[in-house]
């Protein structure tokens, strides 16, 4: 059985997020009010959408995942949405307005719209009077129906580039900022995957893990793979050895660098230090949303580039990844 956290207590690391939910839970319970909707801004691989299943089960809600590109019309949205709810409260569209209010009373549902900067703008304005005061018009052939949602829905919208939000949305959720993890989390988090998982795993084997990943995307994806070699090898572990392995068919190299990220660190040096993104995927020949979605958010990350006025810029850390070295002292 591979391991997921659940709990509050299970989540390693962005101590400071995790207390100031686990209080607006509590306030909302007590309240009797639904929690408000929340934005889960942060790097790729920081928890965020493993927080969102986290804060559902924390306050005994309905989970619903959304993939917010998907999401092409706001009125088909809401009917899905809506279905599930009625299912969920046990409630039809023929029930007097007292008892849906009596049925939908405390049984909180929780709405992730994950990757929400896909969501078109058009769509993003529909959804606002939603998170405004929870009132939603919906569009079916030529019927148009407008009304307040009668269910205890709090959206929580995730998402690494919440520049692409539209200032109106920002402003109607609560912003929670996720910090990248530490190396000693992340070692933290392989240890307690590989245990919880059913295997052994000592300390050095999962500082290596940590090192060598730079979310905690990546090293629970290694310590996966590490898992599936153990089973293989019908061994009880995941030491050293095992973990090298991974990471080289993973293309991973001693300083956690993927072959992709050095392509991208070439291109900007070909280019003299600084390129526009454009020029990076033409160089580099790897697709720009691959690029801006997958390898950009790390490297920034881990201080290899910078966004200037000439596009992104390569950092000492960068060009010292490239083999480039970068001597120190006086030029005269
Ligand atoms: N604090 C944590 N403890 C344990 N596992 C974590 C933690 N944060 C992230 N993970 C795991 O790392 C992976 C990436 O996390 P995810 O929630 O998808 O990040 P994000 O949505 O911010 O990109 C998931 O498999 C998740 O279960
Ligand atoms: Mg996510």
């Amino acid at each position: 059985m591979i391991y997921e956290p659940k709990t509050f207590s299970e989540f390693v690391g962005n101590q400071r997020i995790v207390n100031h939910l686990s209080r607006l839970i509590k306030a909302a319970k007590k309240s009797e009010k639904p929690l408000k909707n929340l934005g889960f801004y942060g790097y790729a691989g920081t928890g965020k959408t493993l927080l969102a299943e986290v804060v559902a089960n924390e306050y005994g809600a309905l989970y619903q995942y959304f993939n917010s590109g998907a999401i092409r019309n706001f009125s088909t949205f809401c009917l899905n949405l809506f279905e599930v709810c009625r299912d969920h409260c046990q409630v039809s569209i023929r029930d007097s307005e007292d008892k849906i209010k009596k049925q939908t009373k405390g049984k909180p549902i929780i709405s992730l719209l994950d990757e929400v900067h896909s969501m078109s703008m058009g769509v993003q304005d529909e959804f606002l009077s939603l998170l405004n005061d929870g009132t939603a018009t919906i569009r079916q052939g030529r019927k148009i129906r407008t009304g307040k949602v009668p269910f205890e829905i709090t959206f929580i919208l995730a998402t690494d580039r919440q520049y692409k939000l539209s200032e109106a949305i920002r402003r109607r959720v609560e912003p929670i900022y996720f910090e990248p993890y530490s190396e000693a989390e992340l070692a933290h988090i392989a240890e307690q995957f590989v245990k919880r998982s059913g295997f052994k795993i000592n300390d050095e084997t999962s500082q290596l893990i940590a090192q060598r990943s730079t979310s905690a995307g990546r090293c629970v994806s290694v310590c996966r793979t590490c898992i599936e070699y153990v089973i293989s090898q019908d061994g009880d572990g995941v030491d050293k050895t095992c973990a090298d392995s991974v990471f080289e068919a993973m293309g991973i190299d001693d300083a956690g660098f993927t072959e992709n990220e050095k392509r991208v660190l070439r291109a900007i040096h070909t280019n003299g230090g600084v390129a526009p993104i454009k020029a990076i995927a033409v160089m580099s020949q790897i697709p720009m949303q691959e690029i801006e979605s997958r390898i950009e958010p790390a490297m920034l990350q881990k201080d290899l580039i910078r966004v200037s006025s000439g596009g992104r810029e390569l950092t000492p850390k960068g060009l010292k990844a490239i083999g480039v070295d970068v001597s120190g002292g006086l030029l005269v």
